[in-house]
């Protein structure tokens, strides 16, 4: 006797090329529809409205829409069926329909009339999760949450049993915060045999690597300081051809002035593969982290990023200062704490005026996050007054006097913090146009 509380039977359904009707296009369409769409399906909509957001699917021809109310005979030729649109008629109908055709049908407003369910479903590196718990959609949701989680930061452990791609993976780990790195980065550390590590970047993720894992301290790599990147590319490609899986964790970006392509290159002249997996560059979260957007309407319309690691006089600059002088935006500096001050100069002298607003920003996104204000014609005298230590993103324009209205909120709601930080840490500075005294932002 078939009974009402049997389990649902798994599956997954092959939809490619097959018809698969859409009864209503409101928020359960827009759900579900991206998914079918993933799946190569066939999609045809029929509903007399639908959300923006599946118009615009329909724009894109990734689905058919009958923009009209369902008609006896719309699930001809279906595989599948979705009905969830407003008219309880209309969904009893459809419904009914599907039944006489033997079509699976899934029904947002009755599960119980339903043929089939749709778990919660999540993917994570080619697996896909699908979580049924019956009647309880939330718990389905937690349990796909958590399992789906654990896989994506290596929590959960499910090691590929086919063989592993070899080669090296240079991960951008973002500005600090061990929640900055990407998904796929996080990942990657977790399966990493090898873990060639830089100064800067997520350095508390090191903590949760496995006994197993060999981490390797760049900095600390012995050769001379010429050597260290020689030293450093030696490293990759004698771990990597023993066969281990090696990650070089890198601070921000890899290709942001972190010498990413040259270990790149010194791999693929090896022959090994490497996989590039982009983080987020302090160059923007570092501004953003305290408050600083790096662009803002109205205001700046480009914003430049620069290395400051050789002053604006020096032979060996490739940095156009006199140009940049010219420009309103926002220049961002980075490796400029030890030659700010002939910077500054040089752009004022270029014809940036003195008074243009400068955030210095120190260990961004870390808990010893400090921010300290300036102009240009004083920054120099700031920083070592305050004794500004790198790593430090540079702000240079209009943008770092913007935000206070947000950064005053988030104080009085008390979330300013690291990741959620505008301007947390010691403000010693002056926000020009705030009078005398400034903001303080900490
Ligand atoms: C060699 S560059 C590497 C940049 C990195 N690839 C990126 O995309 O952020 C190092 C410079 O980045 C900046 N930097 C990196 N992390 C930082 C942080 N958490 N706070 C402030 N500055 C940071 C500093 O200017 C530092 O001197």
């Amino acid at each position: 006797m078939p009974h009402a509380d049997a389990p649902a039977y798994p599956v997954g359904l092959r939809l490619a090329g097959k018809r698969v009707v859409v009864i209503g296009g409101g928020q359960v369409a827009q759900r579900r529809l991206p998914a079918l769409v993933s799946a190569g399906a066939d999609v045809v909509l029929v509903s007399p409205s639908a959300t923006a957001s599946v118009e615009a699917m329909v724009t894109a021809g990734e689905l058919r829409w009958e923009r009209r109310k369902y008609r006896p005979g719309d699930l001809a030729d279906a595989w599948y069926a979705l009905v969830a649109s407003t008219d309880p008629a209309a969904n009893a109908a459809a419904s009914a329909e599907a039944e006489e055709r033997r079509v699976w049908c899934v029904r947002s407003d009755d599960a119980d009339a339903a043929t089939a369910w749709t778990p919660a479903t999540g993917r994570s590196d080619g697996v896909t999760v699908a979580v049924l718990t019956g009647h309880d959609p939330r718990r389905s949701a937690a349990v796909r949450d958590a399992v789906v989680a654990g896989l994506r930061d290596g929590t959960l452990g499910a090691p590929h049993h086919r063989a592993r791609a070899a080669g090296v993976a240079l991960v951008g780990g973002g500005p600090g915060d061990p929640d900055l790195i990407t998904v796929r980065g996080r990942r990657l550390l977790a399966e990493a045999d090898v873990v060639v590590a830089d100064r800067l970047g997520p350095r508390d993720l090191l903590d949760e690597l496995g006994p197993h894992v060999e981490v390797i301290d760049a900095a600390k790599i012995p050769y001379g300081r010429a050597m260290a990147q020689e030293a450093i590319n030696a490293a990759l490609v004698e771990h990597a051809k023993a066969g281990k899986a090696v990650v070089r964790l890198k601070g921000g970006d890899p290709y942001v002035f972190g010498r990413g392509m040259e270990e790149a290159e010194a791999l693929a002249r090896e022959g090994i593969p490497v996989t590039v997996v982009p983080g987020i560059s302090s160059a923007i979260s570092v501004p953003a982290a305290a408050g600083v957007p790096v662009t803002h309407r109205g205001v700046a319309h480009e914003f430049t990023v620069v290395s400051g690691h050789v002053a604006p006089d020096d032979p060996r600059s490739l940095v156009d200062w006199a140009a940049l002088a010219k420009l309103r935006g926002t220049l961002v500096l980075l490796m400029a704490v030890e030659r700010i001050g002939s910077i500054a100069a040089a752009l004022v002298a270029e014809g940036r005026p003195a008074d243009t607003p400068v955030a210095v920003v120190q260990e961004g996104t870390t808990a010893a996050q400090r921010r300290v204000d300036a102009t240009l014609g004083d920054v120099g005298r700031r920083v070592a007054e305050e004794g500004v230590r790198p790593p430090a993103v540079i702000v240079i324009g209009d943008v770092v006097a913007v935000g206070g209205a947000v950064a005053d909120a988030a104080r009085a709601a008390g979330t300013s913090g690291p990741g959620t930080s505008l301007g947390t840490g010691t403000d010693t500075g002056t926000v020009p146009g705030t009078g005398p005294g400034g903001v303080a932002r900490g």
